[in-house]
């Protein structure tokens, strides 16, 4: 019984220092922790991107490449259109008429996200 217990408590460490050892090792992945990684754009390049062929936005600090999402945005495209190389938060928050976009509509802005801003 004593072997069984010693060999369980090494087992039981080993697993907890393998799961130490590959959380150390993978890169982080949260939205805020990888902000740190990401590259940063003035509202210069922003103003860049103000077409449907390149449409950037700044949100909340954020840049997103929207140029694939708008084609799937519920709305036709210029509605979307008119905020491109812009700061539009604004935008984001009032769907250029008044009510906020719901939780769901700002999670799903995520895969777009390419930099923060630097101004
Ligand atoms: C910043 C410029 C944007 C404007 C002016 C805008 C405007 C609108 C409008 C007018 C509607 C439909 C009417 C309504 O639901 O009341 C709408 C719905 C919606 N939009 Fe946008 N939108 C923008 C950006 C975005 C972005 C960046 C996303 C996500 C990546 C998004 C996701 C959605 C979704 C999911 C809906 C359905 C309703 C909801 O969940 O709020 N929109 N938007």
């Amino acid at each position: 019984m004593k072997k069984f217990m010693f060999a369980a408590f090494i087992a039981f460490w080993s697993s907890v220092a393998t799961l130490l050892a590959v959380q150390a090792m993978s890169p982080e992945t949260g939205l805020d922790g990888a902000d740190g990684e990401l590259p940063e754009f003035t509202l210069a390049d922003v103003a860049k991107h103000n077409t449907l062929a390149s449409c950037w936005m700044a949100i909340e600090g954020k840049v997103y490449d929207f140029t694939d999402y708008i084609p799937k945005h519920p709305t036709p495209p210029f509605v979307m259109e008119q905020w491109c190389g812009r700061e539009a938060t604004e935008g984001m928050r009032t769907k250029g008429y008044g009510p906020d976009h719901t939780p769901a509509a700002w999670a799903m802005m995520e895969p777009y996200l390419i930099g923060v801003l630097a101004d």
